[in-house]
């Protein structure tokens, strides 16, 4: 009988790959001491991190204050993000330092230092408060990988402000839903950004958004990126170049508390709408600083890190942003895809800059692959000492092949487990100390307790389990935006006493994590999560669609594909133009990420006969799967023709 894989059925590697004697001796980290600190006094360890790796204008003097499921840390502290960031660095006559070395994706570059990224980031401060902004308020941020978002990101925290990052990808839709949850007063975007190869309006969506919708939105500020047309609201809309160039310079960076929300950002949930994730200032600062520095044995004299995510997403504000430039580092920031203008893009840009870590998610290494070995060969990655994967479990094959032909069968790669939620890293190797297996994020860090639990919420030694945390972590979330109901709910409700992920792991006998993967019904497409519902309602929205149910199927590249089977709504008929402009519809809902891989139009849904869907069931027929036992269903014929139109439907 065929059923889903249970989590016995996972692919235990035994390869293991320890780091090499030279690396170890040079490593930041090279034995357990940390991990003993930890372990004897969690708040001890942590309140020394915070110490060590953050300048505070007042110190603190409570570690945690523990309020089931709210945490405070470090709470009557205060302290300033960018100073942290940028000040402190310049104060310390390393103002010429390179904090970024941008490339743009037509091969424009810019070259911007400490000092210069404060000058940028005072005058953008000015400009928030002329424009009204005041400590607390949030503004919106919307724009493609260019300089001004980190500057806007750091002008934002410098007078208290909390920006809400939207991914360049999310539609209209999207923006006004997050605008109006946030209450953001003001949106800051650009014409457009580039994408392979060509521009991609941005403005044009805010316009889209504001006209239906986010009346809290008094101003939009616009960097012109790629000189396309748009339509300027006098009144309302402010170009970046124009409004910068009167503003002072002379902006000082205001002390902050611990707690002070720092940002928000939407993730999906398992309903349809998106929940705004909570960070706040102190703790938030603390450990991305930490992991930054331990996970990466960050050198800040001699490497130059370089993450290639978006800082859309939690990858970006945490380990483009925040993390490398309170150490102090010098990173990489590229505006584009990695496919233009040649698919050696990447690797190009490392040689060139002889990148010394590389962040990426397992999903880019998969095409990687399918690109093939001769686009890395064809140029010098040497200088590559760690390499990151983050995003989604990575499969042994892509772990091996980034292994030898990226990091020249030497380079340790720490595979990190975290979530928008945690912050920052949560479950990850040390490069300098710990052996490593190929698709295993191996242990929870110095500070976190990890620990998988069976469904009665006893914990699990051996074998299969659902994650949890035992104790708060200094960049937990601090809640959802407007709804703390919902947080104590969604993490802190379903095993007592502990924050539950939504991933399945495995405990193999030497005690190393495996990540499974979600398992409740959230998506991970591209590392990207997107809720079923969200697809589902989508779906819906469009007048020709009854009903719809949304399955996340495995792929090959994406690690899971969106697969949607709706009902029609009667005088409808079921033809190719229909199913495509469906597929549009929720690419326009919600943005061209969630666009599902296929619809499939069917008469019917197979049902339990409580009325459930049996998403199972769907899941298998996209997957190809032998159905097995399907006697719990209503109809079991309905499967049959789901099946049937499956086979002979085109795939996209
Ligand atoms: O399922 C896990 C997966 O991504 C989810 C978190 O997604 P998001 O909040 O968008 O953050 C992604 C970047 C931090 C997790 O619940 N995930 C993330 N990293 C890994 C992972 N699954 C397995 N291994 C990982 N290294």
């Amino acid at each position: 009988m065929a059923s889903e894989p249970t989590i016995e059925d996972y692919y235990i590697e035994d390869r293991t790959f320890p780091p090499s004697p030279e690396f170890t001796a040079a490593a930041l980290v090279n034995d357990r001491s940390l991990y003993d600190e930890a372990e004897a006094d969690l708040e001890a360890f942590w309140a020394r991190q915070a110490r060590e790796l953050v300048t505070w204008d007042q110190d603190f003097s409570t570690v945690l204050e523990w309020d089931l499921p709210f945490a405070k840390w470090f709470a009557d502290g205060k302290l300033n993000v960018s100073y942290n960031c940028l000040d402190r660095h310049v104060e310390a006559g390393r103002g010429d330092k390179v904090a970024y070395y941008w490339e743009g994706e037509p091969g424009d570059k810019l070259t911007l230092t400490y000092s210069d990224l404060l000058t940028e980031v005072k005058k953008f401060a000015n400009v928030l408060k002329g424009l009204g902004l005041e400590k607390g308020d949030r503004v919106a941020i919307y724009m493609p990988m260019i300089p001004e978002l980190p500057i806007a990101m750091l002008a934002c925290t410098r007078i208290g402000v909390a920006h809400s990052v939207i991914f360049g990808g999310f539609s209209p839709d999207a923006i006004t839903d997050r605008c109006e949850d946030a209450e953001a007063k003001l949106i800051i975007t650009a014409d457009a950004g580039y994408r392979r190869g060509a521009p991609s309006g941005l403005k044009v969506n805010v316009d889209a958004a504001l006209e239906s919708g986010a009346t809290c939105v008094e101003h939009v500020v616009v960097v012109n990126r790629c000189d396309t047309d748009v339509t300027m609201t006098s009144g309302r809309d402010h170009w970046w170049h124009e409004i910068m160039a009167d503003a002072s310079d002379d902006c000082p960076a205001e002390p902050m508390d611990a707690e002070q929300l720092l940002y928000l950002l939407y993730t999906s949930g398992t309903t349809a709408k998106p929940k705004g994730i909570m960070h706040t200032t102190g703790g938030y600062l603390t450990q991305v600083a930490f992991t930054h520095k331990y996970t990466f044995d960050m050198k800040p004299d001699e490497d130059i890190y370089w993450c290639a995510a978006d800082i859309g997403w939690v990858t970006g504000h945490s380990y483009i942003v925040y993390g490398p430039l309170t150490n102090g580092c010098t990173g990489v920031m590229y505006e584009g895809t990695p496919d233009t203008p040649g698919q050696d893009r990447l690797w190009d840009i490392v040689e060139r800059y002889r990148v010394t870590q590389l962040y990426t998610a397992p999903t880019a290494i998969r095409t990687f692959m399918k690109w093939g070995v001769q686009e890395p060969q064809k140029h010098d990655l040497s200088s590559l000492r760690v390499l990151g994967t983050v995003g989604e479990p990575i499969n042994p094959e892509a772990w091996m092949w980034y292994h030898e032909h990226i990091g020249g069968s030497s380079a340790p790669i720490v595979d990190t487990w975290w979530q928008t939620e945690t912050g920052g890293h949560m479950i990850t190797p040390l490069p300098g100390v710990t052996t490593t297996k190929p698709g295993s994020a191996c242990f929870a860090i110095p500070g976190v307790t990890a620990e998988l639990v069976d469904d009665n919420g006893d914990p699990v030694t051996k074998g299969g389990g659902y994650l949890t945390i035992t104790k708060p972590w200094p960049s937990m979330l601090r809640g959802i935006w407007g709804d703390p109901e919902r947080y104590r709910e969604t993490y802190w409700s379903a095993y007592e006493g502990r924050y539950f992920a939504g991933d399945g792991a495995k405990l193999d006998e030497d005690g190393y994590l495996w990540l499974l993967g979600r398992v409740d019904d959230v998506m991970n497409v591209s590392g990207h999560r997107i809720s079923t519902t969200e697809v589902e309602s989508a779906l819906v929205d469009h007048p020709a669609v009854a009903e719809a149910a949304v399955v996340g199927a495995a792929d090959d590249t994406t690690g899971q594909a969106i697969i949607g089977y709706t009902i029609l709504r009667g005088g409808n008929e079921a033809t190719e133009e229909l199913r495509e402009e469906v597929r549009q519809h929720v690419s326009t809902k919600l943005g061209a990420i969630a666009r599902p891989k296929a619809v499939f139009l069917v008469d019917d849904l197979p049902k339990t006969r409580s009325g459930k869907i049996m998403r199972r069931l769907l899941r298998d027929v996209a997957e190809g799967r032998d159905l097995g036992d399907t006697t719990t269903l209503a109809d079991a014929g309905v499967v049959e023709a789901i099946r049937e139109g499956a086979d002979t439907a085109e795939e996209d």
